[in-house]
């Protein structure tokens, strides 16, 4: 396990906000947007938490990202919140997710998501999501999954919507040089 320290001074834009872009999935898609994120900001420190260990100490902003698997964030995400709710709650805070089931993402946030850090949040917002892989999953997530495609299908594209991602990462982009 490595601990990260932040990479945030931009020689251009002088003094940035540190920002920490912390997230967590199984099968690739959240990790694609989260380092999309980060490739819009000017500096943003990325990190795994499955991988990595990760304080929000040293960062001015968190960004948290997670896929919603059962109608849950990824556990290393629940964790990071959960360990570090009061530290959060003195920082500039967003979340993103990954999800299929899209209309049920207000539910998901308002269970997955303490009070305290909904209200502090300066964006929180769903991507849509991708489901590719199926490989890692046992017989019952798969069925699961492929039932939860075929009725999301009728609804939607099952897809990314990168236009929900670019928005996100804008609002990012002005608060990264405000401070
Ligand atoms: C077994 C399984 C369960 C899932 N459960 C949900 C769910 O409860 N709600 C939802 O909106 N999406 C659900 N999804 C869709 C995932 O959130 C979506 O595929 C996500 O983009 C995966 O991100 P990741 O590759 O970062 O793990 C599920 C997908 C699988 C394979």
């Amino acid at each position: 396990m490595g601990v990260l320290t932040p990479t945030y001074f931009d020689k251009e834009k002088g003094n940035t906000m540190k920002i920490l872009i912390a997230y967590a999935g199984k099968t690739g898609v959240t990790e694609r947007c989260a380092k999309q994120l980060a490739k819009e900001c000017t500096t943003a420190t990325l990190a795994n938490l499955n991988e990595k260990q990760v304080s929000p100490e040293n960062f001015d902003l968190i960004v948290v990202g997670s896929p919603v698997y059962s109608h849950k964030l990824e556990p290393s995400v629940k964790y990071f919140i959960k360990d570090n709710e009061k530290s959060l709650q003195e920082k500039q805070f967003a979340v993103f997710v990954t999800m299929v089931e899209e209309d049920t993402f207000d539910k998901v946030i308002a269970h997955e998501i303490p009070e305290s850090l909904r209200q502090r949040a300066f964006a929180m917002q769903q991507f849509g999501g991708e489901v590719n892989d199926l490989t890692s999953f046992g017989w019952h997530d798969r069925l699961v999954a492929k039932a939860m495609v075929k009725l999301e299908s009728k609804k939607h594209p099952i897809a990314l919507r990168l236009e929900a991602l670019l928005d996100f990462a804008k609002i990012l982009k002005e608060k990264e040089v405000k401070k």
